[in-house]
């Protein structure tokens, strides 16, 4: 099917994506510096995949070593984006590092893309850029909002950043995903988020919590104006996330693009509580969680979720795992941690 470069190949998106890529006869290559990551990953992929995988451990904030990647490769027909930071109490420590890293690679990869002629790009963007909606659910016509923190504004620029290029570059085709919570592992548990320290997203809180490396775990707000009080988010599975990517690089191979700088919103288009996430865990790993309502944690928005019907309808994209296959595969991964650690 042709050449694709993933960044951020070893992170938790890029590798359910290489896996869903290589199971529809893409070849890939991954460039991941591996500094939020851990290089075994393509291990995992390979074991998964049975096909040998190579990634370039290389800083895509080095232009020199990155072009070198980019010149040793030929018929290179698409690159999907993914490397960046993500984490948003991170980034309003350390805005500069964060639009270093996340602009700096972005423009690195652009210019690559320009020098090799690489028809395609697919962009990591996110439901973040929408800020504070007031509508809902979000429609990729829905305004960016003012961005919440630095992450945030490194999602806004960088589509600004790749709508410029598109005009200046006719020919190029430009697709831009915004992703609303992807969770989840692949089904064999071999790969699935990388638990850190402390993390803030909910499902990793829920499984490090039912594995006892976090003692108790809070509900931050109870009286939020929802069905039942708690905060509304849309979750969707990483590996229908990771087949959105597969599905817009065909579309875009194909021809299929209206413009050349599309976007399509990736959610479920449902939103479930956070109440609802954890009854949903507790019955799919029969684990009784400990945790407590609290109050609302200041920056946290009531609902979000998507409209999805532009992806269903253009990508003929459908994801298809509720949140009890989320539950289960986020569990299973994090019990697999225990019995072999990355
Ligand atoms: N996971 C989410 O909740 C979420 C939601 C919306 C958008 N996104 C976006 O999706 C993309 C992938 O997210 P993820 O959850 O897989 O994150 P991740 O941290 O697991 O993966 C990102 C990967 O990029 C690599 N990387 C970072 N900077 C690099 C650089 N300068 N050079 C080379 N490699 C570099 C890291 O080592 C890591 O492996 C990111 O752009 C993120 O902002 C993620």
């Amino acid at each position: 099917m042709g050449k694709v470069v993933v960044t951020g190949g070893t992170g938790y998106i890029g590798s359910h994506t290489i896996v869903d890529l290589l199971e529809h006869d893409f070849e890939v290559v991954s460039i991941d510096n591996c500094s939020r990551s851990e290089p075994q990953i393509i291990d995992r992929i390979e074991e998964i995949t049975g096909q040998k995988i190579i990634n370039h451990q290389i800083d895509l904030c080095d232009l020199a070593a990155t072009k070198k990647v980019f010149d040793s490769l030929d018929n290179v027909i698409g690159v999907i984006h993914f490397a960046a930071f993500k984490t948003v109490p991170e980034s309003v420590e350390k805005p500069l590092l964060y639009f270093h890293n996340n602009l700096v690679s972005l423009i690195n990869v652009l210019k690559c893309i320009e020098q090799n002629d690489i028809p395609n790009f697919v962009f990591s963007s996110s439901c973040s850029v929408y800020g504070n909606v007031e509508q809902l659910p979000v429609t990729e016509k829905t305004p960016f909002g003012k961005a919440e923190c630095p992450y945030a504004r490194t999602k806004q620029m960088g589509e600004e950043m790749i709508r410029d290029f598109a005009v200046a570059n006719p020919h190029s085709t430009n697709i831009l995903l915004r992703y609303f919570n992807p969770v989840g592992a692949h089904d064999s548990a071999l790969i699935g988020e990388l638990q850190r320290a402390n993390p803030n997203n909910l499902v990793p809180v829920i499984t490090q919590t039912a594995a006892g490396i976090i003692e108790q775990m809070k509900v931050f707000g109870k009286d939020y104006d929802t069905r039942d009080g708690t905060c509304i988010r849309d979750y969707i599975h990483v590996m229908d996330i990771a087949n959105a990517h597969t599905k817009a690089l065909q579309y875009s191979i194909d021809g299929k693009n209206k413009t050349n700088c599309e976007v399509f919103n990736l959610g479920t288009g449902k939103g479930v509580t956070v109440l609802e996430a954890i009854n949903s865990f507790e019955k799919v790993s029969r684990e009784k969680l400990n945790y407590i309502m609290t109050d609302r944690r200041p920056g946290d928005i009531e609902a979000i979720y998507a409209n999805n019907d532009y992806a269903k309808q253009e990508l003929g994209w459908s994801p298809d795992r509720d949140i009890n296959i989320m539950m289960d595969t986020a569990w299973r991964w994090e019990l697999g941690l225990k019995e072999r650690p990355i």
